[in-house]
């Protein structure tokens, strides 16, 4: 299958799963897993922060990152579209009793920071009390520009707020601007980062912070069910990944460049193109007879009005060329 869908959909490479049988393991809840250190040690170094821990998933390293910086009846402020608040099932509302305080992003994905300074509350007991900026980068596939993430981190140091970054992405943010990580994470006090979306691991994501944030994170972690045994066989494509994944982020980047070009080719309207990501506005009526076309062809796509595609290492140029050809047969067929 040639598969746009997400770039959560790769399979481990052989080479990674040999890297994963080879792994020295422990038990990491009594922190003797070597690998899992070794992992949790490395993202640490790349992200210049004190301390690094190993989730099971994206999700939960953004709830533990919120339980972790937020009280019962404070508040984080966040993009309307963010993963962090609407696409993680409320869970800190849920589990945290923490609120969020949503904002509209900008085009560049930016949260204006104008808007973000009306919204933190006054210490009055009437509110919740704002603790924290949660910002996302990549956004749906846009990298936050340098400037405005360090505009963001004075602006929170002026008004003694934490911020943290969804970095679920962050490699492709950090490879589109050819900058080493910490050049991102310089700005910031906590990211997540996760190892199973662009670097193609089965499972991982990495919160990182201080050592005492880190430290606090530690008992979420364990209290939400993430802290695993061992766990230094997953840790290990995460090393892998690490090792070999990033640079070649830029293929995924310059192939999503060139689909965007070839289905404008084709008389596609090609909104954007950022990153790994392109998307696409359908024809209402086309949505559901592509989708079908395209998985009879052994195509996978999400179609929607406005339709997703995402490259990854599973999907090479000559996959997208059959791709295109696909659907050119398809706009043919209509
Ligand atoms: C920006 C962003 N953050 C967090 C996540 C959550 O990751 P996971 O699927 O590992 O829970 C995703 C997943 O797609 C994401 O796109």
């Amino acid at each position: 299958m040639i598969d746009l869908r997400s770039d959560t959909v790769t399979r481990p490479s052989a080479a990674m799963l040999s890297a994963m049988m080879a792994a020295e393991t422990g038990d990491d809840v009594y922190g003797d897993d070597p690998t899992v250190n070794a992992l949790e040690a490395k993202v640490a170094r790349l992200s210049a922060k004190e301390a690094a821990l190993f989730l099971p998933t994206g999700t939960q390293a953004n709830l533990v990152a919120l339980l972790s910086h937020c009280q019962r009846g404070e508040e984080y402020i966040v993009g309307q579209q963010a993963h962090n608040y609407k696409y993680e099932a409320g869970g800190a509302a849920v589990l945290g009793s923490i609120q969020p305080q949503p904002v509209d992003a900008d085009a560049d994905g930016t949260l204006p920071l104008d808007v973000i300074a009306q919204f933190i509350k006054p210490d009055d007991f009437h509110f919740a009390m704002t603790r924290l900026l949660s910002l996302e980068n990549t956004h749906q596939g846009k990298v936050l520009p340098l400037s405005y993430l360090e505009q963001a981190w004075h602006f929170t140091r002026e008004r003694q707020l934490a911020l943290h970054i969804d970095g679920a992405r962050i490699f492709n943010a950090a490879v589109a601007l050819s900058v080493n990580l910490d050049a991102l994470t310089r700005y910031c006090d906590t990211l997540t980062l996760c190892l199973s979306k662009g670097l193609g691991t089965p499972v991982g994501s990495m919160l990182c912070g201080s050592a005492e944030y880190i430290q606090r994170a530690r008992r979420w972690r364990k209290m939400t069910g993430g802290a695993m045994r061992q766990s230094g066989i997953l840790a290990a494509a995460g090393l892998y990944a690490l090792d070999n994944h990033v640079a070649r982020l830029q293929d995924d980047h310059d192939n999503a460049a060139w689909l965007a070009s070839q289905l404008k080719m084709i008389g596609m309207d090609v909104i954007s193109q950022n990153t790994n990501m392109v998307f696409v506005r359908l024809p209402e009526d086309q949505t559901a007879p592509l989708k079908k076309w395209m998985h009879e062809k052994g195509i996978l796509l999400n179609t929607a009005r406005v339709t997703r595609l995402v490259t990854h290492l599973d999907v090479d140029r000559q996959a997208l060329e059959t791709l295109v050809a696909e659907w050119r047969s398809f706009l043919a067929n209509q």
